[in-house]
Protein backbone atom coordinates (compact mmCIF):
# COMPACT_ATOMS: atom_id res chain seq x y z
CA UNK A 1 0.00 0.00 0.00
CA UNK A 2 1.02 3.30 -0.56
CA UNK A 3 0.64 6.48 0.85
CA UNK A 4 1.74 9.02 -1.68
CA UNK A 5 -0.80 11.43 -2.83
CA UNK A 6 -2.22 12.08 -6.53
CA UNK A 7 0.66 13.76 -8.01
CA UNK A 8 3.24 12.33 -5.95
CA UNK A 9 6.42 11.29 -8.70
CA UNK A 10 7.18 7.82 -8.84
CA UNK A 11 10.24 6.45 -7.04
CA UNK A 12 13.26 5.96 -9.23
CA UNK A 13 15.70 3.34 -9.74
CA UNK A 14 19.28 3.69 -8.84
CA UNK A 15 22.37 2.11 -10.62
CA UNK A 16 25.82 2.56 -9.60
CA UNK A 17 28.94 1.17 -12.17
CA UNK A 18 32.41 0.79 -11.33
CA UNK A 19 32.53 3.59 -8.67
CA UNK A 20 35.98 4.96 -7.54
CA UNK A 21 36.79 7.83 -4.98
CA UNK A 22 40.05 8.52 -3.87
CA UNK A 23 41.01 10.54 -1.23
CA UNK A 24 44.34 12.18 -1.09
CA UNK A 25 45.91 9.76 0.63
CA UNK A 26 45.80 5.76 1.69
CA UNK A 27 43.93 2.92 -0.28
CA UNK A 28 40.90 4.24 -2.60
CA UNK A 29 37.95 4.54 -0.27
CA UNK A 30 35.45 2.85 -2.84
CA UNK A 31 37.27 0.37 -5.43
CA UNK A 32 35.28 -0.43 -8.34
CA UNK A 33 31.78 -0.32 -6.37
CA UNK A 34 29.10 -1.39 -8.86
CA UNK A 35 25.07 -2.41 -7.72
CA UNK A 36 21.36 -1.42 -8.83
CA UNK A 37 18.45 -0.86 -6.50
CA UNK A 38 15.23 -1.07 -8.78
CA UNK A 39 12.57 1.10 -7.79
CA UNK A 40 10.79 0.98 -4.79
CA UNK A 41 13.37 -1.56 -3.72
CA UNK A 42 15.65 -1.35 -0.50
CA UNK A 43 19.04 -1.86 -0.71
CA UNK A 44 21.57 -2.11 2.16
CA UNK A 45 25.45 -1.79 2.09
CA UNK A 46 26.43 -3.52 5.15
CA UNK A 47 30.00 -3.79 6.55
CA UNK A 48 32.75 -2.98 9.19
CA UNK A 49 33.83 0.71 10.08
CA UNK A 50 36.00 2.53 6.73
CA UNK A 51 34.92 -0.30 4.65
CA UNK A 52 33.44 2.72 2.65
CA UNK A 53 29.58 3.31 2.86
CA UNK A 54 29.37 6.44 3.94
CA UNK A 55 31.59 7.70 1.26
CA UNK A 56 29.60 5.61 -1.58
CA UNK A 57 26.22 6.96 0.20
CA UNK A 58 27.65 10.51 -0.21
CA UNK A 59 28.43 9.82 -3.77
CA UNK A 60 25.19 8.64 -4.39
CA UNK A 61 24.25 12.46 -3.17
CA UNK A 62 26.77 13.98 -4.97
CA UNK A 63 28.29 15.76 -1.98
CA UNK A 64 31.46 13.67 -3.04
CA UNK A 65 33.29 13.95 -6.53
CA UNK A 66 33.53 10.23 -7.67
CA UNK A 67 37.06 9.91 -9.27
CA UNK A 68 35.67 7.72 -11.62
CA UNK A 69 32.87 5.44 -13.05
CA UNK A 70 28.81 6.59 -12.82
CA UNK A 71 25.55 7.11 -11.05
CA UNK A 72 22.36 6.98 -12.35
CA UNK A 73 18.98 7.95 -11.16
CA UNK A 74 16.11 6.95 -12.81
CA UNK A 75 18.35 6.51 -15.90
CA UNK A 76 19.78 9.93 -15.74
CA UNK A 77 22.98 10.09 -15.58
CA UNK A 78 24.13 11.89 -12.26
CA UNK A 79 27.86 11.96 -12.16
CA UNK A 80 30.12 10.82 -14.43
CA UNK A 81 33.90 12.45 -14.47
CA UNK A 82 34.65 10.77 -16.95
CA UNK A 83 32.03 12.65 -19.04
CA UNK A 84 32.70 16.10 -17.04
CA UNK A 85 28.86 15.19 -15.62
CA UNK A 86 28.32 16.64 -11.68
CA UNK A 87 25.28 17.29 -10.74
CA UNK A 88 24.56 18.79 -7.87
CA UNK A 89 22.75 17.60 -4.44
CA UNK A 90 20.07 19.88 -4.75
CA UNK A 91 19.03 19.09 -8.51
CA UNK A 92 19.14 14.89 -7.56
CA UNK A 93 15.76 14.54 -5.34
CA UNK A 94 17.32 13.03 -2.53
CA UNK A 95 16.12 12.28 0.80
CA UNK A 96 18.98 11.74 3.43
CA UNK A 97 18.55 10.33 7.16
CA UNK A 98 21.81 10.48 9.24
CA UNK A 99 23.54 8.95 12.56
CA UNK A 100 23.12 12.38 14.64
CA UNK A 101 19.26 13.00 14.91
CA UNK A 102 19.68 16.69 12.46
CA UNK A 103 17.22 18.89 13.71
CA UNK A 104 16.23 22.44 13.99
CA UNK A 105 16.64 22.49 17.86
CA UNK A 106 13.99 25.86 18.62
CA UNK A 107 11.44 24.51 16.20
CA UNK A 108 8.70 22.47 16.73
CA UNK A 109 7.76 19.22 15.10
CA UNK A 110 5.58 20.44 12.77
CA UNK A 111 7.84 23.51 12.12
CA UNK A 112 10.60 20.89 11.49
CA UNK A 113 8.92 18.43 9.22
CA UNK A 114 6.99 21.69 7.13
CA UNK A 115 11.00 23.13 6.49
CA UNK A 116 11.61 21.15 3.78
CA UNK A 117 8.83 22.44 2.01
CA UNK A 118 9.39 26.31 2.70
CA UNK A 119 10.97 26.20 -0.67
CA UNK A 120 8.75 24.13 -2.96
CA UNK A 121 5.63 24.87 -4.90
CA UNK A 122 2.62 24.11 -3.03
CA UNK A 123 -0.49 25.81 -1.18
CA UNK A 124 0.39 26.35 2.70
CA UNK A 125 -3.12 23.57 3.06
CA UNK A 126 -1.21 21.36 0.90
CA UNK A 127 1.81 21.64 3.61
CA UNK A 128 -0.60 21.29 6.36
CA UNK A 129 -1.88 18.14 5.07
CA UNK A 130 1.79 16.87 3.76
CA UNK A 131 2.72 17.57 7.30
CA UNK A 132 0.13 15.53 9.01
CA UNK A 133 0.22 12.49 7.06
CA UNK A 134 3.81 12.13 7.29
CA UNK A 135 4.17 12.98 10.75
CA UNK A 136 0.99 9.96 11.07
CA UNK A 137 3.19 7.53 8.62
CA UNK A 138 6.08 8.02 11.56
CA UNK A 139 3.54 7.52 14.57
CA UNK A 140 4.48 10.97 15.74
CA UNK A 141 0.84 12.53 15.20
CA UNK A 142 0.12 13.23 18.72
CA UNK A 143 3.65 15.37 19.43
CA UNK A 144 2.89 17.41 16.29
CA UNK A 145 2.75 21.18 18.69
CA UNK A 146 5.97 19.77 21.14
CA UNK A 147 9.15 21.47 20.82
CA UNK A 148 11.57 18.97 19.04
CA UNK A 149 13.66 19.20 22.03
CA UNK A 150 11.69 17.97 24.53
CA UNK A 151 11.19 14.38 22.57
CA UNK A 152 13.26 11.25 23.16
CA UNK A 153 15.75 10.47 20.51
CA UNK A 154 14.21 7.84 18.98
CA UNK A 155 11.24 10.58 18.10
CA UNK A 156 13.67 12.46 17.27
CA UNK A 157 14.94 10.63 14.67
CA UNK A 158 12.01 9.97 13.52
CA UNK A 159 11.05 13.71 13.20
CA UNK A 160 14.43 13.51 11.04
CA UNK A 161 12.99 10.83 8.89
CA UNK A 162 9.46 12.34 8.39
CA UNK A 163 11.53 15.76 7.17
CA UNK A 164 13.44 13.40 4.38
CA UNK A 165 9.62 11.66 3.54
CA UNK A 166 7.57 14.76 3.74
CA UNK A 167 8.11 15.88 0.59
CA UNK A 168 8.37 12.79 -1.20
CA UNK A 169 12.07 12.65 -2.63
CA UNK A 170 12.49 10.08 -4.98
CA UNK A 171 15.34 8.22 -3.53
CA UNK A 172 15.92 8.28 -0.02
CA UNK A 173 19.43 7.76 1.71
CA UNK A 174 19.79 6.80 4.89
CA UNK A 175 23.11 6.41 6.65
CA UNK A 176 23.14 4.39 10.04
CA UNK A 177 19.98 6.03 11.13
CA UNK A 178 19.31 3.56 13.99
CA UNK A 179 23.05 3.89 15.37
CA UNK A 180 22.64 6.49 18.31
CA UNK A 181 20.11 4.94 19.73
CA UNK A 182 19.78 2.71 23.14
CA UNK A 183 19.33 -1.33 21.97
CA UNK A 184 15.58 -1.57 22.85
CA UNK A 185 14.54 1.15 20.78
CA UNK A 186 16.91 0.41 18.05
CA UNK A 187 15.17 -3.21 17.72
CA UNK A 188 11.84 -1.60 17.67
CA UNK A 189 12.48 1.31 15.04
CA UNK A 190 14.39 -0.88 13.06
CA UNK A 191 11.10 -3.34 12.55
CA UNK A 192 8.87 0.09 12.05
CA UNK A 193 11.45 1.44 9.43
CA UNK A 194 10.79 -1.49 6.91
CA UNK A 195 7.00 -0.88 7.58
CA UNK A 196 6.65 2.59 7.04
CA UNK A 197 9.41 2.91 3.64
CA UNK A 198 7.74 -0.06 1.88
CA UNK A 199 4.56 2.28 2.67
CA UNK A 200 5.86 5.05 0.94
CA UNK A 201 7.29 2.73 -1.87
CA UNK A 202 10.36 4.40 -2.20
CA UNK A 203 13.66 3.49 -3.38
CA UNK A 204 15.95 3.33 -0.18
CA UNK A 205 19.84 2.56 0.19
CA UNK A 206 20.62 1.92 3.51
CA UNK A 207 24.26 1.19 4.86
CA UNK A 208 25.02 -0.30 8.25
CA UNK A 209 27.67 -2.24 10.10
CA UNK A 210 24.64 -4.10 12.03
CA UNK A 211 24.01 -7.73 10.30
CA UNK A 212 20.64 -7.97 12.11
CA UNK A 213 19.68 -4.12 10.55
CA UNK A 214 20.52 -5.45 7.02
CA UNK A 215 18.45 -8.77 7.05
CA UNK A 216 15.47 -7.26 8.31
CA UNK A 217 15.59 -4.21 6.23
CA UNK A 218 16.98 -4.85 3.20
CA UNK A 219 15.38 -6.86 -0.01
CA UNK A 220 19.06 -7.26 -1.13
CA UNK A 221 22.19 -6.42 1.02
CA UNK A 222 25.66 -5.68 -0.29
CA UNK A 223 28.25 -7.07 1.83
CA UNK A 224 31.59 -4.39 1.48
CA UNK A 225 35.04 -4.62 2.36
CA UNK A 226 38.04 -2.34 1.93
CA UNK A 227 36.34 -0.33 -0.50
CA UNK A 228 35.27 -3.82 -2.53
CA UNK A 229 31.54 -5.06 -2.51
CA UNK A 230 32.02 -8.33 -2.15
CA UNK A 231 28.39 -10.21 -2.56
CA UNK A 232 24.82 -8.03 -2.91
CA UNK A 233 22.27 -10.56 -2.64
CA UNK A 234 18.99 -11.31 -0.73
CA UNK A 235 19.25 -12.11 3.29
CA UNK A 236 18.13 -15.18 2.15
CA UNK A 237 21.32 -15.52 0.09
CA UNK A 238 23.85 -14.02 1.97
CA UNK A 239 22.79 -16.22 4.97
CA UNK A 240 22.88 -19.29 3.17
CA UNK A 241 25.21 -19.08 0.47
CA UNK A 242 28.02 -16.66 1.41
CA UNK A 243 30.22 -15.77 -1.54
CA UNK A 244 32.86 -15.43 0.41
CA UNK A 245 34.61 -16.52 3.58
CA UNK A 246 34.55 -12.50 4.63
CA UNK A 247 30.70 -13.07 4.29
CA UNK A 248 30.13 -15.46 5.76
CA UNK A 249 32.70 -14.36 8.94
CA UNK A 250 30.90 -11.16 9.50
CA UNK A 251 26.87 -12.53 8.65
CA UNK A 252 27.91 -14.71 11.98
CA UNK A 253 29.33 -18.16 10.76
CA UNK A 254 32.43 -17.14 13.04
CA UNK A 255 33.97 -20.26 13.39
CA UNK A 256 37.29 -20.75 11.34
CA UNK A 257 38.35 -24.36 10.84
CA UNK A 258 41.57 -24.63 8.53
CA UNK A 259 42.49 -27.76 6.87
CA UNK A 260 43.61 -29.12 2.99
CA UNK A 261 40.87 -30.16 0.53
CA UNK A 262 41.01 -33.91 -0.48
CA UNK A 263 38.65 -34.33 -3.12
CA UNK A 264 35.14 -34.65 -2.94
CA UNK A 265 34.04 -32.70 -1.00
CA UNK A 266 36.06 -33.52 1.74
CA UNK A 267 38.55 -31.82 4.03
CA UNK A 268 41.59 -33.58 5.95
CA UNK A 269 41.81 -31.78 9.31
CA UNK A 270 45.22 -33.19 10.88
CA UNK A 271 44.55 -36.87 10.09
CA UNK A 272 40.52 -36.85 10.68
CA UNK A 273 38.07 -36.65 7.29
CA UNK A 274 35.03 -33.98 7.25
CA UNK A 275 32.57 -33.67 4.43
CA UNK A 276 31.93 -30.15 3.79
CA UNK A 277 30.05 -27.76 0.91
CA UNK A 278 32.78 -26.07 -1.02
CA UNK A 279 31.50 -22.61 -1.47
CA UNK A 280 34.28 -21.57 -4.49
CA UNK A 281 36.22 -23.93 -7.10
CA UNK A 282 38.70 -26.50 -4.91
CA UNK A 283 41.81 -28.19 -6.08
CA UNK A 284 42.66 -31.15 -4.14
CA UNK A 285 45.93 -30.63 -2.11
CA UNK A 286 44.73 -27.34 -1.60
CA UNK A 287 44.96 -25.17 1.85
CA UNK A 288 41.51 -24.37 2.92
CA UNK A 289 39.15 -22.69 5.36
CA UNK A 290 35.80 -23.92 6.66
CA UNK A 291 32.89 -21.36 8.11
CA UNK A 292 30.54 -22.95 10.81
CA UNK A 293 27.99 -21.23 12.29
CA UNK A 294 28.55 -21.91 16.55
CA UNK A 295 24.80 -22.36 16.26
CA UNK A 296 25.15 -25.33 13.69
CA UNK A 297 27.24 -27.57 16.00
CA UNK A 298 24.93 -29.93 17.45
CA UNK A 299 26.03 -30.69 21.01
CA UNK A 300 25.64 -33.81 22.89
CA UNK A 301 24.81 -35.91 19.10
CA UNK A 302 27.24 -38.17 17.30
CA UNK A 303 25.96 -38.20 13.05
CA UNK A 304 27.15 -40.95 10.92
CA UNK A 305 29.01 -38.57 9.45
CA UNK A 306 30.99 -35.83 10.77
CA UNK A 307 30.31 -36.81 14.57
CA UNK A 308 33.30 -35.97 16.27
CA UNK A 309 34.16 -36.31 20.27
CA UNK A 310 35.40 -32.71 21.36
CA UNK A 311 36.75 -31.23 24.75
CA UNK A 312 34.27 -28.11 26.70
CA UNK A 313 36.88 -25.71 27.71
CA UNK A 314 34.32 -22.80 28.63
CA UNK A 315 31.21 -21.84 28.79
CA UNK A 316 28.80 -18.61 29.07
CA UNK A 317 25.34 -19.23 30.28
CA UNK A 318 23.53 -16.11 28.87
CA UNK A 319 19.85 -17.15 30.26
CA UNK A 320 18.33 -18.27 27.41
CA UNK A 321 21.46 -19.85 25.88
CA UNK A 322 24.99 -20.97 26.78
CA UNK A 323 27.89 -20.41 24.25
CA UNK A 324 30.16 -23.52 24.65
CA UNK A 325 34.43 -23.01 23.69
CA UNK A 326 35.08 -26.53 22.54
CA UNK A 327 38.65 -28.21 21.25
CA UNK A 328 38.19 -30.00 18.33
CA UNK A 329 40.76 -31.00 15.35
CA UNK A 330 43.52 -29.37 17.89
CA UNK A 331 41.31 -26.19 17.53
CA UNK A 332 38.89 -23.73 19.25
CA UNK A 333 35.58 -23.58 18.19
CA UNK A 334 32.64 -21.97 19.57
CA UNK A 335 29.24 -23.70 19.69
CA UNK A 336 26.14 -22.60 20.78
CA UNK A 337 23.14 -24.26 22.29
CA UNK A 338 19.79 -22.21 23.00
CA UNK A 339 17.98 -23.27 25.96
CA UNK A 340 17.51 -22.17 30.06
CA UNK A 341 20.08 -24.99 30.77
CA UNK A 342 23.31 -25.42 30.51
CA UNK A 343 23.59 -29.13 30.08
CA UNK A 344 27.24 -29.64 29.35
CA UNK A 345 30.41 -29.30 32.29
CA UNK A 346 33.44 -27.64 31.55
CA UNK A 347 36.31 -30.65 30.85
CA UNK A 348 34.26 -33.04 29.63
CA UNK A 349 34.00 -34.57 25.75
CA UNK A 350 31.21 -34.79 24.60
CA UNK A 351 29.96 -35.57 20.81
CA UNK A 352 29.47 -33.25 18.88
CA UNK A 353 28.21 -33.40 14.65
CA UNK A 354 29.06 -30.50 12.44
CA UNK A 355 26.25 -31.14 9.55
CA UNK A 356 27.84 -31.09 6.31
CA UNK A 357 26.01 -28.47 4.62
CA UNK A 358 26.84 -25.82 7.38
CA UNK A 359 30.28 -26.21 6.67
CA UNK A 360 31.62 -24.15 3.99
CA UNK A 361 34.48 -24.54 2.47
CA UNK A 362 36.49 -21.33 0.60
CA UNK A 363 40.17 -21.32 -0.53
CA UNK A 364 42.34 -20.48 2.36
CA UNK A 365 43.73 -17.15 0.55
CA UNK A 366 46.00 -16.92 3.93
CA UNK A 367 44.86 -14.04 6.31
CA UNK A 368 42.33 -14.25 8.66
CA UNK A 369 38.81 -12.99 7.73
CA UNK A 370 37.46 -12.41 11.08
CA UNK A 371 35.40 -9.89 11.37
N1 LIG B 1 37.19 13.19 3.65
C1 LIG B 1 38.02 12.14 3.71
N2 LIG B 1 39.35 12.31 3.52
C2 LIG B 1 40.20 11.25 3.56
N3 LIG B 1 39.83 9.98 3.79
C3 LIG B 1 38.51 9.75 4.01
C4 LIG B 1 37.54 10.81 3.97
N4 LIG B 1 36.31 10.27 4.20
C5 LIG B 1 36.51 8.94 4.38
N5 LIG B 1 37.82 8.64 4.26
C6 LIG B 1 38.40 7.28 4.35
O1 LIG B 1 37.73 6.45 3.45
C7 LIG B 1 37.51 5.16 4.00
C8 LIG B 1 36.03 4.82 4.00
O2 LIG B 1 35.37 5.67 4.91
P1 LIG B 1 33.80 5.65 5.10
O3 LIG B 1 33.16 5.71 3.77
O4 LIG B 1 33.45 6.74 6.06
O5 LIG B 1 33.56 4.22 5.75
P2 LIG B 1 32.29 3.64 6.54
O6 LIG B 1 31.14 4.58 6.36
O7 LIG B 1 32.08 2.28 5.93
O8 LIG B 1 32.72 3.54 7.97
C9 LIG B 1 38.14 5.19 5.38
O9 LIG B 1 39.42 4.66 5.29
C10 LIG B 1 38.17 6.66 5.71
O10 LIG B 1 39.21 6.95 6.59
MG1 LIG C 1 30.00 5.56 7.84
Amino acid sequence: MKTAPAGALAPLSLEVRALEKRFSTGRPAVDGVSFSVPAGEIVVLLGPSGCGKTTTLRCVAGLEHPTAGSIHIGGRVVSSPADGVMVPPRRRDIGMVFQSYAVWPHMSVRQNVMYPLKHRPGTSADANRKVAETLELVGLSDYIDRPVVSLSGGQMQRVALARSLVYHPQLLLLDEPLSNLDAKLRLRLRDELRRILKRTGMTALYVTHDQAEAVVLGDRVGVMKDGKLLQMASPNEIYNRPATLFVANFTGASNEIAGRFIGDQRVDLAGQAMQVSPMQPLVAGEPVRIALRPESIALGRCDAVNGYRARVLDCRYLGTQTVYDLELFGQRLEGLELGTATRHQIGSEIDVSLPPQACWAYPDSGASQEA
